[in-house]
């Protein structure tokens, strides 16, 4: 009983829900994402899609990262929502490799090599939203692209497309997002985008353009958000390009070869909140007229390296009282041109003058920017005595100073700043902090010390006497630490502390007292150190009972007992990646202790297809949980397979390796043992523990058991309602019960429609 109940909670972590296993091929791991079936065939060297073994009601199949060179047509009836076929070797799209695939929602065909799309393959998907085909070498089309009219999302980045036909878009004209960056496209002509009056995203970044059609974006007057950076767009006539755009909201123009903007440039564009014109030689940038006519809304102005010649006018930013950040970072002003330039913005939240070759700075610079809370002074070759320009900020909240030359920092600088709440010192060579420097700063919450070449932590008197109540995060990575055994790690008044990074400090250990003082660390960054080999080197964690978060990838762990964690009892993230850990059963014990005594084996990052892996875009190379075999110890196959390669390789994710291990249950009813050779030197351990309580498993199916017979009534109150809908028709019947089931639980898990989760 109590077997088959575990089997089933391992199987489902959230919701409570119960489903039962379904097929997995042999090459792959399977396990429910929600109450969805996930099949994890990435990173396995397979040269084609496993069908064997393939359940047909597979929602997510991920091939990521595999040699498949073809796709061979799907098994009828197959309910597949999601397919990852990113980083394999295809080299075209043809029509039956995705026939009959009635309820294909995504496909992620990244990376491959593929240079020919046929333009009916997902004929057969008639909810297919998003498709996938950064960093493909495809060729020039002459017809229409793709025709689907449910696309919402394409990503055709980076594909080597030199021109676009006017009819590439004509039959996929839902398209709400779409990525052209980094094709070589040298200008954009009349009437490409006309058919896509749906856009609201356009990516144009890198495109080698010189020219953009006057008419280019007539129709699309949707877009929202348009991205033209690193092109080269001198001649272009702004204001008759962005004419339509009338609900424009974001313009992104950085690196373009602007030299010049017409006063009028954004006539019509007077709901922009966002403008980036950094990296361009705008030299003459009449920054009143420009700013001043039209762009009454404007939230953020990115200036930043554009050469801007002083003096500016005093009424630069005469009309643009709504702007909170302003980033006028890279442009040599001298301190005088800001004081006067600035004054008017007395909104100002936040002001970026990174690299502005400040040395110093006079005392009236900031006295009129009263709503001024962050201010950004790094990068600057500032001198050590500057004193007298921060006595006006004394409502500043966060202050950077970071890579600004600074060797040794005098004890006035921070004395009136009060209200201080973020501190950023890093990159300056901070080796001998001054008594005293942060006493007045009791409201400190962020202090950032990284690459300082800081030996120790800061010492207990550069604070006041008090405990620092708010204080929250300490940066320290990337210095050399040297840490002596007698002393507490953190001075007493940070006590409060609850982030500490100490990532790439050159740890071996730390000692086992490191953290008597701060017991209300939640989040510990380790990442990028030598700790290790296993749990003797992390006895420190012990003392951390409020911890949540803890990085240790990249370290030097071969072996790890959970038992380590059982004065943790918070811990919702454990990082575990990039160690070179040995394929033994201690990965089996903390693969449990993640799902069963855990409840959540998401705490165990890496160790299975996480939402982030499947989002589009981004974290697709992410490296997962691998262990080694030791070359004594490799396992023979069990059934020869004809989709791996013959070879077998000594290593494995986490989630293969217990797929083959062999390794047991510490938990079941006869408690039985299973051999851990990794702590003693010569002999084996044996672990035993108690089962729980039959009440207890009962207890537990039962709820499970409600809990199902809700959903299943929920189910079917929708199903009726939901069937007086059209768009029902489109599924069969027999795929209902499935979809409603979804339904029910991804609104209790998620408020958010799957559709909304994709933007951006
Ligand atoms: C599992 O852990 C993840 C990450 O900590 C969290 O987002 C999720 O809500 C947890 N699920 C349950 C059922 O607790
Ligand atoms: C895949 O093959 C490469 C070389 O052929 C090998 O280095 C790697 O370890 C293999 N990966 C797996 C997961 O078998
Ligand atoms: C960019 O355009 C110029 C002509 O405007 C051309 O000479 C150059 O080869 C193009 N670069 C690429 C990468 O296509
Ligand atoms: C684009 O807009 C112009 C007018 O601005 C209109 O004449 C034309 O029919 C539109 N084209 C499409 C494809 O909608
Ligand atoms: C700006 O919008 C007005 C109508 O609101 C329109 O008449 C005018 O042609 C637009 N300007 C440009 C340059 O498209
Ligand atoms: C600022 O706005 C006022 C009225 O809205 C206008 O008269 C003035 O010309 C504008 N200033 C600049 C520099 O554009
Ligand atoms: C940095 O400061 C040192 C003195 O502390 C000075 O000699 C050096 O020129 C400064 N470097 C720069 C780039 O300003
Ligand atoms: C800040 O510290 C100095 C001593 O360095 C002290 O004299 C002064 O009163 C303090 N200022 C405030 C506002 O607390
Ligand atoms: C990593 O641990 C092994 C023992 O497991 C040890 O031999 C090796 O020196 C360690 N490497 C580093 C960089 O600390
Ligand atoms: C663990 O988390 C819960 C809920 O967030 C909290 O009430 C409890 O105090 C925490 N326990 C520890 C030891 O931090
Ligand atoms: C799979 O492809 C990668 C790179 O394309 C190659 O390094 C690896 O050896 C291949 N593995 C097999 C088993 O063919």
């Amino acid at each position: 009983m109590w077997r088959l109940c575990a089997m089933l909670l391992l199987g489902v972590e959230l919701g409570g829900a119960t489903l039962p296993d379904l097929e997995c091929p042999e090459e792959c791991e399977c396990h429910y994402f929600r109450i969805n079936w996930v099949t994890d065939c990435s990173e396995s060297n397979l040269t084609e899609i496993p069908h064997e073994g393939l359940s047909q009601n597979v929602y997510i199949l991920n091939m990521n990262s595999n040699n498949v060179t073809d796709v061979q047509p799907f098994p009828e009836d197959i309910k597949l929502r999601r397919l990852q076929l990113a980083d394999n070797l295809l080299t075209g799209l043809k029509r039956q490799s995705f026939a009959g695939l009635a309820y294909l929602l995504d496909a992620d065909l990244s990376g491959n090599l593929i240079t020919h799309v046929d333009p009916d393959a997902f004929r057969d998907s008639p909810g297919f939203i998003t498709l996938e085909l950064q960093e493909n070498p495809l060729e020039p089309v002459d017809g229409p692209f793709l025709s689907s009219r449910s696309l919402m999302y394409l990503d055709l980045s980076d594909c080597h497309l030199t021109r676009l036909s006017t009819q590439f878009f004509t039959l996929s004209t839902s398209l709400n997002k779409l990525d052209l960056s980094g094709n070589p496209l040298g200008s954009i002509e009349e009437g490409i985008f006309d058919p896509l009056t749906s856009l609201e995203y356009l990516q144009l970044n890198r495109c080698n353009l010189t020219h953009v059609a006057d008419t280019a974006f007539r129709n699309v007057t949707n877009l929202k958000t348009l991205e033209l950076s690193e092109n080269y767009l001198t001649i272009v006539q702004w204001t008759v390009v962005l004419g339509n755009l009338k609900l424009l909201d974001s313009l992104d123009l950085r690196k373009s070869a602007l030299n010049n903007l017409p006063g009028n440039a954004f006539a019509n564009n007077s709901w922009l909140r966002t403008l980036v014109l950094a990296e361009n030689e705008l030299r003459d940038l009449d920054v009143a007229t420009t700013l001043g006519q039209n762009l009454l809304q404007l939230d953020t102005l990115d200036l930043s390296n554009c050469h801007l010649k002083g003096p500016l006018s005093e009424d630069a930013f005469a009309n643009a009282t709504k702007l909170r950040t302003l980033i006028l970072s890279g442009n040599y002003l001298s301190a005088l041109d800001l004081s006067v330039a600035l004054a008017p913005l007395t909104r100002l939240h936040k002001l970026s003058l990174r690299n502005c070759g400040l040395t110093r700075l006079p005392p009236n610079t900031f006295h009129r920017l009263t709503a001024l809370e962050e201010l950004d002074i790094s990068k600057n070759p500032l001198n050590d005595v500057f004193t007298g320009i921060l006595s006006p900020l004394e409502t500043l909240q966060m202050l950077d100073m970071s890579y600004s030359n600074l060797s040794h920092i005098s004890r006035d600088t921070f004395s009136k700043m009060t209200h201080l709440q973020r501190l950023v010192l890093s990159g300056n060579r901070l080796t001998d902090l001054e008594s005293g420097l942060f006493q007045n700063l009791t409201q400190l919450r962020t202090l950032e010390l990284n690459d300082c070449g800081l030996s120790h932590p800061p010492d207990e008197d550069v604070f006041s006497t008090d405990i620092y109540e708010d204080f929250q995060e300490l940066h320290l990575a990337g210095n050399p630490l040297i840490i002596t055994e007698l002393e507490p790690l953190l001075p007493r008044q940070l006590s409060n502390v609850q982030l500490l990074d100490m990532s790439n400090c050159n740890l071996r250990t730390l000692p086992k007292d490191a953290f008597m003082k701060t017991p209300k660390i939640t989040t510990l960054k380790l990442t990028e150190n030598h700790i290790g080999p296993g749990s003797l080197d992390l006895e420190f964690i012990k003392q951390l009972t409020h911890l949540e978060t803890l990085d240790l990838s990249n370290n030097n762990l071969s072996h790890l007992s959970p038992n380590i964690f059982s004065n943790n009892p918070n811990i919702t993230s454990l990082k575990l990646t990039g160690n070179p850990w040995i394929c033994d059963c201690s990965i089996y014990e903390l693969w449990e202790w993640a799902s069963v005594t855990k409840g959540n084996l998401t705490i165990l990052v890496g160790s299975r297809t996480s939402p982030e892996d499947i989002s589009t875009g981004s974290g697709k190379r992410k490296k997962g949980l691998f262990c080694h075999y030791e070359s004594n110890r490799l396992p023979s196959p069990k059934t020869p397979s004809q989709t791996r390669a013959k070879d077998l390789h000594a290593s494995r994710t986490w989630a293969k390796y217990l797929k083959e291990s062999g390794c047991v249950s510490n938990r079941g009813p006869k408690a039985e043992r299973y051999i851990d050779a990794r702590n003693t030197g010569d002999g084996v351990t044996f672990y035993l523990e108690d089962s729980p309580p039959t009440w207890f498993v009962v207890a537990a199916c039962m709820s499970l058991l409600v809990f199902l017979a809700m959903v299943f009534g929920t189910c079917m109150a929708l199903f009726l309602k939901k069937g007086k809908k059209k768009n029902i028709a489109r599924y069969s019947a027999s795929a209902i019960d499935v979809e409603c089931v979804q339904s029910v639980i991804e609104v209790e898990v998620t408020p958010k429609r799957r559709r909304n989760q994709k933007v951006v």
